[in-house]
């Protein structure tokens, strides 16, 4: 018995040291940032952002309070879609930099208490990588590391080459399969031909991939943003060794573009769980004795197919998917639509698991572009304010704005393809330009006569030296949803949406201990008078306390307004405090005081 009881104390005693030692809440209420490193910052003057550039600015990402940064790719790559085509998977860019520079940069992060999460692809290689090139002449061990198929025979007797085994289409237009004149077989890629899609029916990619995983855990990086993932398994051939194709969406009549046909044998089958549960097991090995590693899922899809990422009663999925509900917002949003999405979302999110908000990123049109700089400060209170992690994209911190470029400064491969007449359409480029940091030559990026991509043309303006030294800015209105995201009543407040009319969103956070905070947000183009917020939100009392207003408010910080008054104006939104919060605030802490005088005077001294 005695032997048990001292078995069952020991357990406990190892449970408790273990969470003791690391903090296993911190992805939970995250600030976290994402760094384009190509664009971010370039410390040797080739034109080409780098991880000492990181380093020399970590001052920026501790002054704006992140608490994690993930990485877009810097590992070896012939970067034909800049680092989503990896031919090394364990060593850095020479262009970015080094190995030790990589370990100096978690080093120097984590003295700021800034966690460094990796870009984690698992769905392709570069058709560089040295697994393609054996597989490429079927070496032992990796015949099938890529999904090859001899095609469909061809009708024309003319024509030796197999027809493509399948219809299925590549993210980046035309056949997803690409036939290799060596190997005289076709391969799979959904995005680039020289991106082939590993095959994860073959234990050794998965254990390759494990391996990749572990190799940087173990140089301590924080965790992983997962790339691509809807696309990491395929249908398998039928009993006769054919790919099904897949049916015609009717969403365009182009045949080559993505959208053309519905992806029910190429996106989310079943074994991508199954490989996600088995990364989030090493993520959690090695959170024992330390902080939570973390993966986080790119995975844009329907909403209860988004929430199967986070795994089940039974499996541990991802810590969260990405939730890109407001990427997707647009111009002309109305209240009501804000809502229903912040609304739908919340109740799909399973109980207790962790809803996030990402206001963009390097694949989307940036904030102020998509909304309008005005309106994207109400978008940026929501992403901060909203229950959960938040996801800044580098450069949303300071407004900047997407930057048209002619078709012979673009680099995108998705948008070359395109050729000169519809590049613009799908070109990423706008949002990858270099980070405006001030207004010097190249805007402080780089100090080389050229950039990668051309910098921005209004960076002599829009830069974060300008938004430091100017009364309000994005930058300051970022410094102040930043500070507030550290209060319980935004960490762990209870959420209430409403329209309040067709323009005016309103939500509000409620914490017992520090009161309610309320947001504001007219989406329309007119003045509005908000009169009846009493009606829909308890407790607020005769005045609330503007605590950050937008950049064009005439409202300042810690200006009290009546409730019955409040006025907005034209895309103007404003964060509140109710004052019935602090007073109640004030008169706990007032009758604790007195509790405890009064205990002391009547008790311990006798
Ligand atoms: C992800 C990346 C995108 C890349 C694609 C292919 O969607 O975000 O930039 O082109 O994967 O790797």
């Amino acid at each position: 018995m005695a032997f048990k009881v001292n078995i069952f104390i020991c357990l406990a005693y190892f449970v408790v040291v273990c969470y003791a030692n690391g903090d296993t809440e911190w992805w939970k209420h995250a600030q976290l940032y994402q760094i384009y490193p190509r664009s971010y910052m370039d410390s040797n003057g080739d034109g080409i952002g780098d991880i000492k550039g990181i380093i020399n600015k970590l001052d920026h990402l501790a002054d704006i309070g992140a608490d994690a940064v993930w990485l877009s790719p810097v590992f070896v790559s012939p970067m034909k879609d800049f680092g989503y085509d990896i031919s090394n998977f364990f060593e850095i860019a020479k262009e970015y930099g080094t190995m030790d520079d990589m370990k100096l940069l978690v080093t120097e992060a984590k003295k700021l208490g800034i966690r460094i999460l990796l870009d984690f692809v698992p769905n392709h290689t570069s058709d560089q990588c040295e697994w393609f090139i054996k597989s490429v002449n079927e070496e032992e061990g990796f015949e099938n590391f890529y999904v090859w198929h001899p095609g469909k025979p061809n009708p024309d007797p003319t024509n030796p080459k197999n027809l493509p085994p399948s219809n299925w289409i590549s993210v980046f237009r035309n056949s997803a399969w690409t036939w290799h004149p060596d190997r005289q077989e076709y391969y799979l890629h959904q995005f680039l031909p020289e991106q082939p899609d590993l095959n994860y029916r073959e234990p050794a990619v998965r254990e390759m991939m494990q391996r990749v995983l572990r190799f940087w855990l173990d140089i301590e990086v924080d965790g992983f943003r997962v790339d691509a993932i809807p696309h990491l398994v395929e249908a398998d051939v039928d009993d006769d060794g054919h790919y099904p194709d897949e049916p015609k969406s009717d969403l365009t009549e182009d045949e080559d573009d993505y959208s053309y046909l519905s992806h029910v044998h190429t996106r989310e089958r079943e074994e991508t769980w199954t490989n996600i549960f088995e990364w989030r097991k090493t993520m959690d090995e090695y959170s024992y004795f330390k902080d939570t590693k973390v993966i986080f899922m790119e995975a844009s899809s329907e909403m209860s197919i988004v929430m199967k990422y986070y795994g089940n009663a039974t499996h541990e999925g991802a810590h969260f998917p990405f939730n890109f509900d407001l990427v997707n917002v647009r111009a002309g949003v109305k209240a009501n639509q804000l809502k229903t999405l912040i609304d739908t979302y919340m109740s799909s999110v399973p109980e207790d698991r962790v809803p996030n908000w990402v206001a963009g990123n390097h694949d989307q049109p940036r904030m102020a572009s998509r909304v309008g700089p005005e309106l994207a400060d109400g978008i940026m209170m929501m992403t901060m304010l909203l229950p959960g992690a938040a996801v800044t994209y580098q450069g949303e911190e300071i407004g900047m704005l997407d930057q048209s470029l002619s078709f012979e400064d673009t680099q995108d491969p998705q948008a070359c393809k395109d050729g000169p007449d519809m590049y613009n359409l799908t070109s990423r480029d706008p949002q990858r330009t270099p980070f405006q940091w001030d207004n010097t030559p190249n805007a402080g990026f780089s100090t080389n006569s050229t950039t990668w991509l051309p910098i921005a043309d209004n960076y002599e303006t829009l830069n974060l030296l300008a938004q430091k030294a100017a009364p309000r800015s994005t930058y300051k209105l970022y410094k102040g949803l930043s500070q507030l995201r550290r209060s319980d009543v935004v960490k762990y407040g209870d959420l209430k949406v409403e329209a309040l009319d067709a323009d005016v969103l309103a939500f509000s956070r409620f914490h017992e201990d520090e009161g309610t905070v309320i947001v504001l947000i007219n989406t329309g183009d007119t003045i509005k008078s908000v009169t009846d917020l009493h009606l829909k939100f308890d407790n607020l009392g005769e005045s609330l306390q503007v605590l950050v207003p937008c950049v064009n408010s005439e409202w300042d910080s810690g200006d009290m307004m009546l409730l019955n008054e409040i006025m907005l104006k034209p895309y103007e939104s404003l964060v509140f405090k109710n004052s019935v919060g602090l007073l109640t605030t004030s008169i706990i802490t007032l009758l604790i005081g007195v509790s405890i005088t009064v205990f002391n005077l009547f008790f311990i001294d006798v």
